[in-house]
């Protein structure tokens, strides 16, 4: 577990670590508080540059989307108009080819497709006979998928699954083991979808999460709305089978790798 080896780090850097036990969430898994009283953290810094003009600076400075996925982007927009906006931002688009390239992932599912824009980012990112089984609900929003798979001369490679992801995921075979996973369907669903990746999930294989910052509103422990992003966000931090983090993407983008 990574806390049993932090005394040993800190006497090998010199380091002076100190518990702060304020800037801990509140609801943290009491596993995670069981670090040895040894053990004493240094104070974490919260800060944020990230005000509008940065993200747009970010977003002008990560490789672009090509022309099929700005075409997509614009048919979704045309055909479902505000819904549109649960479309991935083009930026984690990019994030997603690189990192399942990086995995050398070959068996990937997604839980939540819409018209397509994520699959087509992930499945670029697969080898040649690799394979994309991706779940949705919506016949109509993945009819668009379909088209735009073609387009993007991925749907060798692509499988959908329509049907409520808790019941289609259940019927997902064990084997081969999964490499690399996508969760950005319902919300509330999120624990289901987690649970059902991960007993399939490779060692050593990569699920990213989307939305786990809810615009933010996970860190007001006011805002009911997010209470189930932050259950969610908790249980994950509180998974010893795992390690993660939660990076400022878009909306919220967790990282999560298992041992
Ligand atoms: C945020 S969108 C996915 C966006 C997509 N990743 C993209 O990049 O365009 C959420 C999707 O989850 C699907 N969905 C909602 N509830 C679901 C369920 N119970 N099972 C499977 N899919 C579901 C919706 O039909 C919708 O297409």
């Amino acid at each position: 577990m990574v806390h049993g080896s932090l005394p040993h780090l800190a006497t090998m850097w010199h380091i002076d670590l100190t518990i702060r036990d304020d800037t801990w969430p509140a609801t943290r898994p009491a596993w995670r508080c069981a670090a040895p009283a040894a053990v004493r953290m240094a104070p974490m810094k919260a800060f944020s540059f990230i005000t509008p003009a940065v993200a747009e600076y970010l977003v002008g400075h990560t490789t672009p989307p090509d022309q099929v996925l700005k075409e997509l982007a614009e048919e979704t927009l045309t055909a479902t108009g505000d819904d549109s906006g649960m479309q991935i931002s083009p930026e984690q688009g990019t994030f997603l080819t690189m990192i399942t390239q990086i995995c050398g992932a070959r068996n990937a599912v997604e839980v939540g497709t819409f018209t397509g824009y994520s699959s087509i980012c992930i499945a670029r990112g697969l080898p040649e006979d690799g394979r994309l089984t991706c779940f949705d609900v919506s016949d109509e929003w993945t009819s668009i998928a379909r088209k735009y798979w073609e387009k993007a001369r991925v749907a060798d490679r692509v499988e959908l699954r329509l049907g409520p992801a808790a019941e289609t995921l259940r019927e997902f075979p064990l084997r081969p083991e999964i490499d690399l996973a996508f969760i950005d369907a319902d919300k509330p669903g999120y624990p289901v979808y987690y649970e059902a990746v991960m007993s399939r999930l490779a060692p050593g294989g990569v699920i990213l999460v989307d939305n786990t910052l809810r615009r933010g509103t996970v860190a007001d422990y006011t805002d009911g709305d997010a209470a189930a992003m932050r259950e969610f966000n908790d249980l994950v931090y509180g998974d010893p089978r795992v390690t993660s983090t939660l990076l400022p993407i878009a909306d919220g983008l967790t990282f999560i790798r298992k041992h």
